[in-house]
């Protein structure tokens, strides 16, 4: 054969490849308003940049009449591309082909990719839209699985790795995202669960749709099993591509600065309401000292009384971690914690500082919060906070009582600079609560109790819940008024440019995972 026919030749067995499961899986998709796994691709990645390996690959199943079957690609494409020019190594699972089951070359093709990704020390995209391990590839499929799962493992904290659900991720299948640094869903269309609703029927006797056990709504809600929720994939594309601005291509380098922009102009003290006991939004404080007003939020609808998330300040990135008044007065809890510890880990293995923003009232109490592990929870945040040595800068804007003082990032658990407004109260509990306990005595005896436990309140506030009594022990660096606030911050962040200190030497800590 000539040249050009080898070449012709070539490009028709690609063609062929390309097609998938066929016109009639690939119109299922379209239906469910899903992309196919080549289009999601190429909508991720930066145009004509994406280069595909292993087109070739075959299945190697002979039970069960598969030794009869084409399965394209085996179900799975993979490849490197770049996203804002900066490369990237990226997977997507083509359930129109065998439903995107992982046999063992689908799994051979996911974990070449993993490797090059974690050599290369670039971000992994994987695309998960599978009916889980190929029934027909029985232990080669667990096998693949398992493979795949110590690649996340051993890569995390390594590259950043995120998962996109675009379709069922069942079974065990789910663990691969579950150990991924920012896992993104779909409204309607992601689906991810460890038993179906078939089997939940027949052992349990229940009905439950596939949304309701574990669509979208629900991890980005209720699990906290997902970072990033859209309407649809578009949106939830725009959203990784965002992502990828804000975080570095390996844990060896900074993410990339960008032109700083000063936020809108906002009065930061017209936002914070004089009455401790009224809400307000936190974001509004992040939007009035980030550059552009940007914040980049992240699991919005999980633990909503904690926010995290990205903004730039003078082009840098920072990992925002701030209670949340409007929701519970911002306590902590066993959500919010885990919600912020992960975070935590996530800024300090990727080297960006972290802004912590302080009003809360302390941890959540109550019988459910205690039973369902507020300790344990509760001391994650504690540990990320301790154990992270990147910039760490803390301003209390009004509460911070009891262990959510020590929790948020205090001086006691190495924060680099900690700032308090003329309004923080940090005292051990609440005027009112503190006013009870110590003189519940005076008050009962009083003539007129609650004249008296007014009183007493008042010679709390005054004397405790004020920023002066931890500023005169220098537990807070500096009480500063709100509208130096991103000044400050701005000024820490430049003298901590180049911290550097170093933890005990140890194989690792044990965390209260
Ligand atoms: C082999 C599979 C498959 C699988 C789907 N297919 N899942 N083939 N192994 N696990 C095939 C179907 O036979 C069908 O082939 C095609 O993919 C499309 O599937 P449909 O069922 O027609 O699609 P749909 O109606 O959209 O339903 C999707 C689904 C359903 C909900 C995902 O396919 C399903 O329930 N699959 C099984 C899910 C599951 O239990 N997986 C195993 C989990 S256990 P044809 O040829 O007809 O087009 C597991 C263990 C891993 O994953 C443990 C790791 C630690």
């Amino acid at each position: 054969m000539s040249l050009k026919n080898n070449i012709l030749d070539l490009r028709k067995r690609k063609e062929e490849i390309k097609k998938g499961g066929g016109e009639e899986a690939i119109e299922k998709q379209a239906q469910m308003g899903k992309l196919t796994a080549r289009e999601r691709i190429l909508a991720i990645l930066d145009e004509n940049s994406f280069h595909e390996y292993d087109i070739f690959v075959e299945h190697s199943a002979r039970d069960f009449g598969m030794e009869a079957k084409v399965l394209h690609g085996d179900g799975v494409i993979i490849g490197t591309g770049t996203i804002y020019n900066k490369p990237v190594c990226i997977f997507a699972q083509d359930f129109t082909v065998a439903g995107g089951s992982l046999g063992l070359m689908h799994a051979q093709k996911i974990t070449k990719i993993m490797d090059h990704s974690l050599k290369m020390r670039v971000p992994l995209i994987g695309i998960n839209d599978s009916g889980g391990a190929r029934i027909q590839e029985g232990v080669n499929s667990l096998a693949g699985y398992g493979e795949i799962f110590f690649r996340n493992t051993l890569a995390s904290g390594v590259i950043p790795q995120i998962s996109v659900i675009l379709g069922p991720c069942a079974g065990g299948a789910v663990y691969s995202p579950a150990l991924t640094d920012f896992v993104f869903v779909v409204e309607n269309i992601s689906k991810m669960f460890i038993t179906g609703p078939s089997v939940i029927k027949s052992v349990l006797g229940e009905d439950i749709s596939m949304e309701d056990l574990g669509g979208a709504r629900v991890h980005a809600e209720i699990t906290g099993n997902a970072h990033f929720y859209a309407a649809n994939e578009q949106e939830c594309f725009e959203q990784i591509k965002k992502l990828i601005t804000y975080i570095p291509w390996n844990n060896e380098q900074k993410p990339q600065p960008f032109p700083a922009k000063p936020p809108k102009k906002v009065k930061v003290e017209k936002i914070v309401p004089s009455d401790p006991k009224l809400p307000y939004d936190m974001r509004d404080i992040i939007k009035a000292i980030t550059d552009g007003s940007d914040f980049f939020e992240i699991m919005e609808h999980f633990a909503p009384n904690i926010l995290i998330g990205f903004g730039r300040m003078e082009g840098e990135t920072v990992g925002f971690v701030a209670n949340q008044p409007m929701v519970l007065a911002g306590v902590l809890d066993t959500d919010s914690s885990d919600k912020a510890a992960r975070f935590i880990r996530f800024c300090d293995a990727f080297n960006i500082p972290i802004v912590t923003l302080e009003d809360l009232p302390g941890y959540l109490p109550g019988v459910d919060q205690e039973h369902s592990g507020v300790i344990r929870h509760g001391a994650k945040i504690l540990y990320a906070y301790s154990e992270a040595t990147v910039p760490k800068i803390t301003v209390i804007l009004r509460k911070a009582y009891g262990g959510g003082y020590i929790a948020m990032n205090s001086r006691h658990l190495r924060a680099d600079f900690v700032f308090a407004w003329p309004t923080a109260e940090i005292a051990v509990m609440g005027p009112e609560g503190a006013a009870n306990i110590v003189f519940r005595k005076e008050i009962m005896e009083a003539e007129d109790p609650e004249a008296m436990r007014q009183q007493k309140i008042q010679e709390y506030k005054e004397k405790f819940a004020n920023p002066y009594v931890a500023a005169a022990k220098g537990y807070i660096d500096e009480v500063i008024e709100p509208e130096e606030t991103r000044s400050r911050i701005l000024h820490a962040l430049k003298v901590s440019k180049n911290k550097n200190i170093s933890m005990p030497v140890k194989k690792h800590g044990i965390p209260p995972f």
